[in-house]
C-alpha cells in the first residue's frame, strides 16, 4: 500500500514539475523547484479550509499569530477535529516525552522544581470548548467560570504521565494558574479528582494585585518569588506563550499545543 502511494506521489510530483514551468536553473546546472503554495485549492480546484487552517495553527503555535480573540470562522471544523482527534494527543505526547527526557538529565535536589500551568496543560477544558465552537465563539467569562466551578475537568493524559514521572524523579511540582483566588479550592479538588494527588504549591491569581496586568507579568512575578525562596525551576510547561515568556522562566520551557484561545 505504502509503495503504491509512493509511486502515485512520484507521478503527481512529476506532472507538477512538468506543467509548472517555474523551476529555476541553478548556476551549476541543477534545477530547483519551490512548490507554489496552494492554500485555497484542492484537487478539484475548490476551497479547502483545512489547508489554510493548518497554516493558521502553525502560526499560532510558533507565536507568529498573536493577540487573537477567536479562531477563524472557517476553522471550527478543523480545530474541532484536531482537538478531539489523534493529532492533539500525539503533539502533546511529543512535548511531554521531551520534557521527561530532559528532566532525567538533571541532578535533582530538594529544591528542584517544575512549574505546570493548569488550563489546557494539566486539566483539559475540552468538554467546555466542544460545546462552544472550539474557540470560534468570543470568550464568555461567565459561562467558562460556571464550567470551571463544576470541578469536573479531566486531566490531559500526557501531562498527567509527565507529572507522575517528574514526581518519581523527586522533582517538586508547582502549579501557577491564571484562575482567580476564589477558584483555589475547586481547582485543588479538580486536580485531585483528575489524578494530580500532591504538589508543593498551587498558585492562583490575586486579581486585585494583578488587576490590569498581563499573564506574563503575573506568572513571572510568581516564579521570581519561588526562586527567591530557593526553588530551582528546571522546567516550565504551559499551553500559552504567556506561561513561558517573561522572567524566571525556568531552565527549559515546554509549549503544549492550544489553537483554541490566546492569553497575553
Ligand atoms: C550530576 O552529578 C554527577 C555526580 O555528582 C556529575 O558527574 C554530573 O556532572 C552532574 N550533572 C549535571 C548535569 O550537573
Ligand atoms: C455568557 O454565558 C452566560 C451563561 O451561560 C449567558 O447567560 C450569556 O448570555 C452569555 N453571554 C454571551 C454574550 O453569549
Ligand atoms: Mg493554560
Amino acid at each position: 500500500m505504502k509503495v503504491i502511494v509512493f509511486f502515485v506521489a512520484i507521478i503527481i510530483l512529476g506532472a507538477e514539475w512538468q506543467c509548472n514551468g517555474s523551476e529555476h536553473e541553478h548556476e551549476h546546472g541543477h534545477s530547483y523547484q519551490i512548490f507554489p503554495l496552494r492554500m485555497k485549492t484542492g484537487p478539484g480546484g475548490h476551497y479547502i479550509p483545512e489547508v489554510s487552517c493548518k497554516s493558521w495553527r502553525l502560526g499560532v503555535e510558533a507565536h507568529n499569530v498573536i493577540d487573537w480573540r477567536t479562531i477563524p470562522q472557517d476553522c471550527e471544523g478543523y480545530i474541532g477535529n484536531y482537538m478531539l482527534g489523534h493529532q492533539y494527543r500525539s503533539d502533546s505526547k511529543t512535548v511531554c516525552r521531551e520534557a521527561y527526557f530532559y528532566a532525567k538529565t538533571i541532578n535533582i535536589t530538594a529544591k528542584t522544581t517544575w512549574v505546570f500551568d493548569v488550563d489546557e496543560t494539566t486539566l483539559s477544558n475540552l468538554p467546555y470548548f466542544a460545546d462552544h465552537g472550539f474557540g470560534v465563539e468570543l470568550y464568555n467569562a461567565t459561562a467558562f467560570n460556571e464550567w470551571v466551578d463544576l470541578g469536573e475537568a479531566p486531566a490531559l493524559p500526557e501531562s498527567l504521565k509527565l507529572y507522575n514521572k517528574l514526581l518519581s524523579l523527586g522533582i517538586k511540582i508547582v502549579f501557577i494558574t491564571g484562575r482567580p483566588l476564589y477558584q483555589q479550592a475547586v481547582t485543588a479538588t479538580n486536580l485531585k479528582l483528575a489524578g494530580y494527588y500532591k504538589w508543593e504549591k498551587l498558585i492562583t491569581k490575586d486579581t486585585d494585585k494583578y488587576n490590569g496586568k498581563t499573564a506574563v507579568t503575573y506568572k513571572s512575578t510568581e516564579r521570581q518569588k519561588l526562586e527567591e525562596n530557593g526553588y530551582n525551576i528546571i522546567g516550565n510547561i504551559g499551553d500559552q506563550w504567556s506561561d513561558i515568556l517573561g522572567t524566571n522562566t525556568g531552565l527549559r520551557t515546554f509549549k503544549l499545543p492550544d489553537p483554541m484561545y490566546y492569553i497575553s
